[in-house]
């Protein structure tokens, strides 16, 4: 409670800052109150992230009208009870880490293999949470078949078929769909910021408008989402990400294409300052502003450039949910908070970005242990200090 005071005083006292001068001592001022954090984190060794009750996080979400969940592959939940029942216990929506994924759906040109998606869609029902479809357009994991069969000539009939027969198959039962993921990459150079994937070059710009109207047609109920990253911080590279992101929506808007929200993937990083929350808010306000709804899609913190000894590198991973989350959270068109995991038993990180001195990362609210971390504490206050969201 004492810290949220302090972090909105800070917030509000760099928005005060706004009105007087340029963004660019913003910008400065910003990172100092980073730094500054970071550094009060690692000197004040007591701070515990004091959270009230047990409740889990789920049910914190609830309460403000968010959804809290998060990502899982199937054979974590069917081979570890201690993992599936924390899961089931602070999760209140599911997403398949890699079922849903081409390579994983599409063993042939012609068939489809829902065996472990359906188990997830299953246990996500059994546990009454939520189901999230991730991902149905995206230029990684493509099956291997993928190179020698589809080309100009067919791309069309394969990407609709695919989400025609996947968001079909779990029509009514899923509550948002990843339909394109990670479309923009300004590196490749191009004036709109698109990436140049297989998609894109086999049918234009257009594939991604193609592929949310079969979404919709497929499944009308699904909230249909367009997912990217690198969009939280105060770099040039997440700034052009951010400008070409909002340029392709405002596009997909224009044209009446039914995007109906943005999923910020938010993969963070500890030990750098970048953030900035005055940027990060008025992102959020853009994309509010045209009329879509936002979720936190894949939230997790790298801790390679954090320090060995676990309680202070705890403490600074829960350090930085709190910040970015605090602003998030102020933003009533924000839905959702999801990580991507729950446990640091099982985390995409330990193989992407493993720490340089062996120790395993600890990027998500539970240990190894399925104990809860600081991370924990630091999502249960955001949730219990957040105002009201509509949905
Ligand atoms: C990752 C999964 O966690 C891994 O298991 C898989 O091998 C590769 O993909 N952005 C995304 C996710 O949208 O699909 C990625 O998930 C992580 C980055």
């Amino acid at each position: 409670m004492a810290k949220k005071r302090v972090l909105r005083g800070r917030r509000n006292f760099l928005l005060g800052l706004g009105t007087l001068a340029g963004t660019g001592a913003l910008a400065i001022a910003s990172r100092y109150w980073h730094q500054s954090n970071q550094m009060q984190a690692l000197a004040d060794n007591s701070r515990d992230f004091p959270v009230v009750g047990n409740t889990p996080l789920r049910n914190r979400a609830a309460v403000k009208g968010l959804i809290y969940g998060g990502a899982t592959q199937q054979y974590m939940l069917a081979s570890n009870t201690a993992f599936a029942t924390s899961f089931a216990q602070e999760c209140g929506m599911l997403v398949p880490e890699d079922e849903l994924k081409w390579r994983n759906l599409r063993p042939s040109p012609d068939s489809f293999d829902f065996t472990q998606s359906d188990w997830l869609a299953e246990f996500a029902s059994t546990h009454n949470m939520l189901f999230r479809g991730h991902t149905l357009v995206w230029h990684a994991k493509l099956p291997k078949w993928f190179k020698t069969t589809v080309n100009r000539q067919n791309a069309e009939k394969f990407l609709v078929k695919h989400i025609t027969t996947v968001a079909g198959h779990y029509a009514g039962k899923i509550h948002s769909w990843d339909v394109v993921n990670e479309a923009i990459y300004p590196n490749d150079g191009r004036s709109d910021g698109l990436r140049n994937t297989p998609w894109l070059k086999f049918l234009g710009p257009d594939y991604i408008d193609i592929a949310f109207r079969a979404a919709a047609e497929a499944d009308p109920q699904a909230l249909l989402v367009y997912n990217d990253y690198s969009m939280e911080y105060d770099t040039p590279k997440d700034e052009a990400r951010r400008t070409a992101v909002l340029k392709l929506l405002e596009r997909l808007k224009s044209k009446g294409t039914p995007v109906q929200a943005l999923g910020i993937q938010a993969h963070l990083w500890g030990g750098e300052a970048r953030f900035n929350a005055l940027k990060l808010k008025a992102f959020l306000e853009n994309v509010a502003s045209l009329g879509l709804k936002i979720m936190i899609t894949e939230l997790d913190v790298t801790d390679k450039k954090l320090p060995k000894d676990v309680k202070e590198r705890d403490r600074l991973v829960a350090e930085i949910y709190e910040e970015y989350l605090s602003v998030v959270l102020d933003e009533p068109a924000v839905i959702a908070v999801l990580t991507w995991g729950l446990s640091d038993r099982y985390t995409w990180l330990t193989e992407k970005q493993p720490r340089k001195d062996g120790s395993p990362v600890r990027p998500l609210p539970l240990d190894a242990q399925m104990k809860r971390k600081l991370v924990w504490n630091a999502i249960a206050r955001a949730f219990d200090s957040a105002v009201q969201h509509g949905n």
